[in-house]
């Protein structure tokens, strides 16, 4: 019996989607715990691709849980489509779909303000403009709705009309804050609430009992390490944690319930929005990646930043998540390429950092050290067993998974989920995912 958190290891993006819609097949329940729909996490089935935001990856699968924890925060407008999506595909899972009580909403205001504040700031942080950090802002500050509030409007519309007021205060040259009309917003609210109140349940309660049953439940992270609000590059990050520790949080979950933590890993590194990013190509072979890879975001469509592997990101990732596995993402992407290099330190005024530095200031001056490797010609796109790959490829992976320190469960070498090898080994077989043949 296992319970595992699949979490991010860099700044996001890096095949969280496909890795839980592959490994759910194994799993009863699929747990998002923090994020709201900044999240873009897509899922290959056959021809299909589709784009996950707010609901679990595992929602493709039959029949299975599918559980939005108190730490998400949701737009319910977005849920709704999101919703509607999938019943125009014909899945299934409003029967075991579950919304804790306790999430936080995501109301229009919060997106006004989310790019207000971006309008405003010298130092801007390239926000997916979804108004995640406002709500989360609300939810500490104390003064936020929660979903389960909707159950008594009277209340819903004395906090909306409170809230809207204070906001407007805050930021009076916002002519969309000023025509936003509570009224509206408050109709709209209890017409989606109608939508949705069946799945409202106390979540920490469900997956209790489901796990006490012997269910066993995949924890899905929502964007990386590097974009957690304690832990990653600060400010340049979300508003939530990120990291595996987020799981019990964000659902109310103990941390004795968890057995194991599979870190989510590009095999080179991307990054949206603004913020240091030490080993980022500003050339052809960043271009390249970004062409290959198809590396423009699933949820704003913007190009993303790349650049090569980062072993000290990876490194401190694997420390603050206690990382058991990887899953290494994106190998295909590296095919023909002459030479690959990786990171394995940071030079600081003439100084070498071997750890990931808690400033993103001291990290915008980390010039990069790499480690040289010869590429390889062939294609990888597809191939599930190990000793296809060319020696090469073995011999990068190898390199890699030695300076990561953290054992390679998974590679992926295509979006699909037949394009993965799968490693065999005894972690695996623990967790339940691979069986004594492989
Ligand atoms: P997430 O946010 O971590 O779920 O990742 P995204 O869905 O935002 O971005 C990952 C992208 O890479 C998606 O378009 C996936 O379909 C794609 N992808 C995932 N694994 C692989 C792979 O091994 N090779 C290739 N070429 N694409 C992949
Ligand atoms: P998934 O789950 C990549 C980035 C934004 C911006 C910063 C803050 O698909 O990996 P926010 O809107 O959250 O306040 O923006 O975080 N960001 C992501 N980058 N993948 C994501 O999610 C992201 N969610 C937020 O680009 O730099
Ligand atoms: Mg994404």
């Amino acid at each position: 019996m296992a319970n595992i958190v699949v979490v991010g290891v860099q700044w996001g993006d890096e095949g969280k989607g496909k890795v839980v819609d592959f490994l759910s097949e194994r799993f009863d329940v699929v747990a998002r715990y923090q994020g709201g729909n900044n999240a873009g996490h897509t899922v290959v089935v056959g021809e299909d691709k589709i784009v996950l935001h707010l609901i679990p990856s595992g929602v493709l699968r039959k029949g299975k849980v599918c559980v939005l924890g108190n730490g998400v925060v949701i737009d319910l407008g977005e849920l709704i489509q999101e919703m509607d999506q999938l019943e125009r595909l014909h899945v299934k899972f409003e029967d075991h779909f579950f919304i804790s009580r306790r999430s936080h909403l995501v109301l229009p205001y919060h997106k006004l303000l989310d790019v207000a504040h971006e309008q405003r700031a010298t130092k801007k942080i390239g926000t997916t403009g979804r108004g995640i950090g406002p709500a989360y802002v609300d939810k500490m500050a104390r003064v936020g709705i929660r979903i389960g509030d909707l159950h008594q409007p009277a209340l819903f519309r004395e906090r909306l009309s409170q809230n809207l007021a204070e906001k407007r205060a805050q930021y009076p040259e916002s002519r969309a804050l000023a025509s936003l009309e509570p009224d509206r917003l408050f109709h709209d609210h209890l017409k989606h609430y109608e939508r949705v109140r069946t799945f409202l349940t106390d979540a920490s309660l469900v997956l209790d009992r489901l796990m006490t049953e012997g269910k066993r439940v995949l924890f899905e992270g929502a964007q990386g390490t590097l974009l957690d609000v304690d832990l990653g590059t600060y400010p340049y990050v979300t508003s939530s944690s990120a990291t595996a520790g987020g799981a019990c949080t964000g659902t109310g979950v103990s941390p004795k319930r968890i057995d194991g933590v599979l870190g989510i890993c590009k095999a080179y590194t991307t990054r949206v929005g603004e913020g240091p990013f030490p080993t980022e190509l500003l050339d052809q072979v960043g271009d390249r990646i970004r062409e290959r890879g198809a590396e423009f975001g699933a949820t704003t469509g913007r190009p993303r930043r790349t650049g090569w592997f980062d072993a000290v990101g990876v490194r401190y990732a694997a420390r603050v998540n206690g990382l058991d596995a990887l899953a290494l993402m994106k190998l295909d992407v590296l095919d023909g390429l002459e030479t690959i290099q990786m990171c394995t330190g940071y030079r600081y005024r003439g100084e070498l950092l071997t750890e990931f530095p808690g400033e993103a200031d001291v990290l915008a001056e980390c010039q990069p050290v790499y480690e040289s490797l010869p590429g390889w010609k062939e294609s990888t796109v597809g191939i599930v067993e190990e000793g296809r790959l060319p020696a090469n490829c073995r011999a990068y992976l190898r390199h890699l998974e030695a300076l990561a320190g953290v054992p390679l469960a998974l590679i992926s070498t295509g979006p699909r989920r037949d394009q993965t090898i799968v490693r065999s080994g005894a972690l695996l077989k623990n967790w339940g995912l691979a069986s004594d043949q492989q």
